[in-house]
């Protein structure tokens, strides 16, 4: 059965390649078999209705799929519509936390990428179902804030059981798995034999599971050559590259994403004029991750001077336990609004077209006909009210694939 949306005060479809970021007010959008069937002005939906009611011939798409099958027909009570949210970046799967690392930074401890290894001991350390159960709570968290399509990596056990271990779990709950074994080099091991192991039998356990590679390449964690051989490794075994790069300082990571076509180098707080130049002349998108830098007291990316540039910026969380635990994007959205430079508009189009490119997606992330129908109903009268009230729980109701995701 199709559903005809209306009382929608605004509709943010990111489906008009003139104005990328525009609105249409009072809008209505039509859902068929899971799918956007057709968006528009509401009183078009009318007009096309109508027709089809009298008999004329109309070669709108929503005639068509209205009086191709019975129509449900649901009032938003003049509520603003935006696409499901796009998480190209989290690292759901770990046990423990790390709230102790979080307050101590908050009195100037700086972050270090060795935490890592805490949340590795946790992890190595919980059962299958103590980890599923962490996981889907933590997705029942997204999705209750408006995310529909999410990215999960590996990273939190560094052994090839155990990774595959990671891998296989967060397959449950996504088809977008990336393989972080390169996340940092695990205690006690000799780093040369960790990143032959990572190129190798590791990458032979996870890649059932697994569309992506991802590394940390940084201060602390891998160096360029290393990250490039391992990154090499993965594509040559089919998959997507990612890098998270540029998080703690200036470094090697963007240049090395753009080189390697990385589908996305993720943090990009620390950048040259280079960097930026690299990343404008490529495909590759910058994923800024603005909830780090509200937990590690960093400054936070200039999206501004990325996006004059002609850069493609991403949002996502992150969520982790160490560097940014939430799993928010309305706040990533407030983060880049009031920090980072970007319009309202902009930080939407970031946060669902910017996540769907970073992960190589046409389905989600807008609102265009053909589109998976991912809807995030707000309880507000325009997307605006995401940075305006920050911290308040605006999701009124969330669509994947046209069926409701939350409230459940
Ligand atoms: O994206 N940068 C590497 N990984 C995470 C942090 C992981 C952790 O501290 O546990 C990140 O910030
Ligand atoms: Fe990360």
């Amino acid at each position: 059965m199709a559903t005809l949306f209306t009382g929608i005060a605004e509709l943010t479809t990111n489906a008009d390649a003139a104005a990328p970021t525009a609105t249409i007010e009072d809008a209505a959008l039509l859902i068929d078999a899971g799918r956007v069937a057709w968006v528009g002005a509401a009183a078009d939906a009318e007009t096309a209705a109508a027709a089809r009611d009298s008999g004329l011939s109309s070669t709108s798409r929503a005639s068509a799929a209205v009086s191709r099958s019975e129509v449900e027909v649901v009032d938003l009570g003049g509520r603003a519509v935006i696409p499901g949210f796009v998480d190209s970046h989290t690292h759901l799967v770990f046990a423990g936390d790390r709230a102790d690392e979080f307050e101590a930074r908050m009195t100037g401890v700086p972050y270090a990428a060795g935490g890592i290894r805490r949340t590795v001991a946790a992890t190595r350390a919980a059962t299958d179902d103590e980890l599923r159960a962490r996981l889907a709570a933590l997705v029942a968290e997204l999705h209750a804030q408006g995310t529909t399509t999410f990215e999960v990596k590996t990273g939190y056990d560094l052994t090839t059981p155990g990774e595959e271990r990671l891998a296989r779990l967060a397959a449950e709950v996504t088809d977008e798995v990336t393989y972080l074994g390169a996340h940092v080099v695990p205690e006690g091991t000799d780093r040369a034999s960790y990143v032959d192991l990572v190129c190798d039998r590791m990458l032979d356990a996870v890649r059932p599971h697994v569309r992506w590679v991802d590394v940390f390449c940084e201060r602390g964690a891998f160096t360029e050559a290393e990250s490039e051989r391992i990154l090499r490794a993965g594509a040559e075994a089919g998959l997507g590259v990612r890098v998270h790069g540029n998080q703690l300082g200036e470094g090697p990571g963007v240049q090395l994403a753009v080189r390697m076509g990385a589908a996305s180098v993720d943090h990009c707080t620390h950048l040259t004029d280079a960097d930026i130049a690299a990343l404008a002349a490529s495909d590759t998108v910058a994923t800024l991750l603005p909830g780090v830098e509200f937990s590690t007291r960093q400054p936070y990316p200039d999206a501004r001077r990325l996006i004059d540039a002609g850069v493609t910026v991403a949002l996502a969380s992150d969520c982790n336990p160490g560097s940014s635990f939430t799993s928010s994007m309305p706040l990533m959205i407030a983060l880049a609004v009031r920090e980072m430079g970007m319009t309202v508009g902009e930080a939407v189009w970031a946060a669902t077209a910017g996540g769907a490119r970073a992960l190589s997606r046409d389905d989600v992330g807008h609102l265009g006909p053909g589109a998976r129908a991912d809807l995030v109903v707000l309880d507000a009268p325009s997307r605006r009210h995401l940075p305006y009230r920050p911290g308040v729980p605006l999701v009124h109701r969330v669509y994947r694939g046209g069926e409701v995701l939350s409230p459940r």
